[in-house]
């Protein structure tokens, strides 16, 4: 397989596409944003500890049953998917509260939940990612209403199998964000799954190993990222 072009440029990677039309190599940058890019910065090496941790992760649920784009890890950055065509609806699980579930009804984070929260946004940087539901994703023609309930039925799924195995490592599951794309016809998980896009907190100190150390500034961020990728290739 060999590489050809950019196709894109987010601001954590780069996609490429190769000369084989089903495939692209996901590139994973340093780079890290918050606050819809408005706070930028880099993280040391994160790049080569995220490719580690999703490729890990994705083998891990592809072992399980879920079907996602992975295909191989190429290099110490760059991992080989299906190309998909991105579903613009980012599905975000919550099994505690914290980050904007915590602003909007004004609680503290940390509190558990009687039952798991599912919730979707519009992906769209200029409007910052709106707050959406089933009804507006499939009115807008987002997405249909098999895929909105194939991507909650493999977001729940997901969730019990992460749950389970960050809590065999330590780490409690607070909150993350999944992205789904059509390819051939089928919906296929994407994008990443790691620190970026994941709250995880320590078990026994509560101690944040994710971006809210970068988002907030706690500083060890690096540190953090590395713990994550040691606990989960344990
Ligand atoms: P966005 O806000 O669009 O997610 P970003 O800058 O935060 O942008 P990055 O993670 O830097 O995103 O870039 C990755 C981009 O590639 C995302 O837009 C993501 O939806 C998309 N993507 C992920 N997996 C695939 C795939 N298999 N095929 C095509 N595009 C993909
Ligand atoms: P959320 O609490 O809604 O937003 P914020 O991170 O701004 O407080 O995020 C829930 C989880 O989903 C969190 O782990 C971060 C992740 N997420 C992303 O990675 N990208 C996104 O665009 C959104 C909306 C959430």
């Amino acid at each position: 397989m060999e590489i050809k072009d950019q196709l894109y440029e987010g601001k954590a990677k780069v996609i490429f596409s190769t000369d084989d039309p089903e495939l692209s190599v996901m590139y994973f940058k340093d780079d890290a944003t918050a606050f819809d890019g408005k706070k930028k910065g880099t993280i040391q090496n994160k790049g080569v500890m995220n490719n580690i941790v999703s490729s890990r992760i994705f083998e891990m649920l592809a072992e399980k049953g879920v079907k996602s784009h992975y295909v191989e890890k190429l290099s110490e950055r760059e991992m080989v998917v299906k190309k998909l065509e991105i579903i613009p609806v980012e599905v975000i699980i919550r099994n505690l509260t914290a980050g904007s579930l915590s602003k909007r009804l004004g609680i503290e984070e940390g509190l558990e939940l009687k039952e798991t929260i599912i919730e979707f946004c519009y992906k769209s940087d200029p409007l910052g990612d709106p707050f959406i539901n089933e009804y507006v994703a499939r009115a807008m023609g987002y997405a249909t209403k098999e895929e909105m309930e194939f991507m909650t039925e493999v977001a729940f799924k997901v969730n019990d199998i992460l749950k389970e195995f960050f809590d065999e490592r330590g780490i409690i599951l607070v909150d993350y964000k999944l992205e789904f794309g059509r390819h051939n016809g089928e919906v296929l998980l994407g994008d990443e799954i790691t620190p970026d896009g994941c709250r995880l907190w320590d078990k026994k100190t509560r101690e944040k190993l994710d971006k809210d150390r970068f988002r907030r500034d706690l500083g060890g961020v690096e540190e953090a990222y590395k713990e994550v990728m040691d606990k989960v290739l344990k």
